[in-house]
């Protein structure tokens, strides 16, 4: 997969699909040159078709050699003063989902409609790389891939450059993740996924160090082992480590890594089980940001958390009742074996102490009551800092890896004091779910600017979204990844 920039008018350039946008009810001189073109077929079949150029709406000609390109496709783009990243980003996807299998290249000149269009360029080479995935590791028939590897460009700007390099970039680093994590916990197993990263760490220009279980007991991380006690499978703990140019600023980024969550001896209900292969997705999207800190040219230092571990019911497991000690000292009261997450984050927010950080990120498929809250449209996001609240706010807008504030009130903590332990796994039933799982990692973080992504409902797609642009394929999403690297990008 490849994006290519050259300096030609759109209809000089010979690709096999060219796609052309257009807002509702806009008089196109692009539209009109094309309709000449084809000899009056364009503007015939939008007439049939009703075409009016609302969001959503798709035409698409085979051009018989009277065009350069053997297809054109032309979109609809709705209400201009609608229009955004987001929409573009749907839209490329759109036309490349369409032609995938097929086609071998697409070409566009549609950022050039607007005035930031870097920003619109770089969005259009993430929905061509994003809607370009599929995930066919396990299939032995229907395995042959899509014929799309090429979206052309019509541009030899730097400005335009940068953003397809960078929008190459992170959306490969989103596919990778979406790989690592679409596979299941007999596969990605915390002892293969170290092996993963120790590679990638090797071809990525970052460090990775990961701990076994005998380290693990030494850090005396009492979340994580308490967690691994049902699995056969060893638990791992790894520090990914990029140093950039300068020493500062530093930036933890932690992520939950339960390679499977059955609930453990609280156990869940087998409906849809399956998909808690997808726990790990916090902890992927930041072994996969990693992947790319060096070829982004980051300056600071950028510290990666992960504890991977299995969660399963078995004679040596956690029992609700145990009391396990984190490694910072404080004693937790395990209530309910299913809020796993929280106990095996403790121990990583912990050992981000000893880094001294600027800022602390944790991304985490973390509670079903963030689904609740805000369904599969955007992530929830506690912090104790406003500055770090807006930072993460904006980045979720113009990546479209959304996120939305939510309160991280004082009552939540109470709500997680226990009888005879620190603090209670578990805050009252059926109420903030999501704020008092935030107010438990809160005990453990030092850091003035802390955040915590809850991604439980944006981690992977759901057999009934309310949310699903183009750009999103079958299982997982691959999400803060792009998020990530535009908050990074955008730190001073
Ligand atoms: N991994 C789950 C959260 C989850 C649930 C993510 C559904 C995505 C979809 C987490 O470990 C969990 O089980 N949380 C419990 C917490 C409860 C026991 C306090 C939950 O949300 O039910
Ligand atoms: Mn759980
Ligand atoms: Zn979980």
């Amino acid at each position: 997969m490849e994006v290519k920039l050259v300096k030609k008018d759109i209809f000089s350039l010979a690709s096999d699909v060219t796609y052309l946008g257009v807002f509702e009810n806009e008089k196109n001189e692009e539209l009109k040159k094309a309709d000449r073109l084809l000899e009056g077929l364009l503007f015939e079949v939008m007439k049939q078709e009703n075409f009016k150029g609302k969001e959503g709406e798709l035409i698409s000609i085979n051009s018989n050699k009277k065009l350069k390109a053997k297809r054109l496709v032309v979109v609809g783009l709705g209400d201009k003063k609608l229009f955004n990243l987001e929409k573009a980003r749907s839209v490329s996807a759109k036309v490349t989902k369409l032609v995938k299998k097929n086609s071998t290249s697409i070409s566009t000149n549609l950022f050039d409609k607007f005035e930031n269009r870097e920003k619109y360029a770089q969005a259009l080479v993430e929905g061509f790389y994003l809607a370009s995935y599929s995930f066919k590791k396990f299939k032995t028939k229907d395995k042959e891939k899509d014929k799309i590897n090429t979206l052309f460009l019509t541009s030899d700007g730097k400005d335009v450059e940068k953003a397809a390099i960078n929008g190459k970039l992170v959306s490969e680093a989103t596919l990778l993740a979406r790989d690592i994590s679409n596979n299941p916990a007999n596969f990605a197993t915390p002892t293969e996924i170290s092996r993963i990263a120790k590679e990638l760490a090797r071809k990525n220009n970052f460090s990775c160090t990961v701990f076994d279980k005998k380290r693990i007991e030494k850090e005396k991380m009492g979340g994580l082992l308490g967690v691994s006690y049902g699995s056969f499978q060893e638990p791992k703990f790894l520090v990914l480590d990029y140093k950039g140019k300068n020493n500062s600023p530093v930036i933890v980024l932690v992520g939950k890594g339960i390679t499977f969550d059955s609930g453990g001896i609280s156990l869940k209900p087998s409906k849809e089980m399956d998909k808690m292969k997808f726990d790990k997705c916090g902890a992927i999207a930041v072994l996969s940001v990693f992947t790319i800190l060096s070829k982004l040219k980051l300056p600071f230092r950028v510290v990666g958390l992960l504890p991977f571990t299995e969660n399963l019911p078995g004679g040596k497991a956690t029992k609700p009742g145990d009391i396990l000690k984190i490694s910072n000292g404080k004693t937790v009261e395990v209530l309910n074996t299913d809020a796993e997450g929280r106990l095996i984050l403790a121990d990583a927010l912990s050992y981000s102490r000893k880094y001294k950080p600027d800022v602390v990120i944790d991304l985490a498929t973390l509670t079903g009551a963030c689904v609740v809250a805000l369904g599969d449209v955007a992530a929830g996001l506690m912090t104790n800092s406003e500055k770090l609240a807006e930072r993460l706010i904006k980045a979720g807008n113009e990546t479209g890896e959304r996120v939305w504030r939510m309160p991280l009130f004082d009552e939540y903590s109470k709500d997680v004091e226990s009888n005879i332990a620190d603090v209670k796994n578990l805050g009252s039933e059926h109420k903030a779910g999501a704020g008092t799982a935030a107010a438990f990692l809160k005990e453990f973080v030092e850091c003035k600017e802390w955040a915590h992504l809850d991604i439980a409902g944006v981690a992977w797609a759901t057999s009934i979204p309310i949310y699903f642009p183009d750009y999103i394929t079958n299982g997982a999403t691959g999400y803060g990844v792009r998020l990530l690297a535009k908050f990074l990008l955008e730190y001073k």
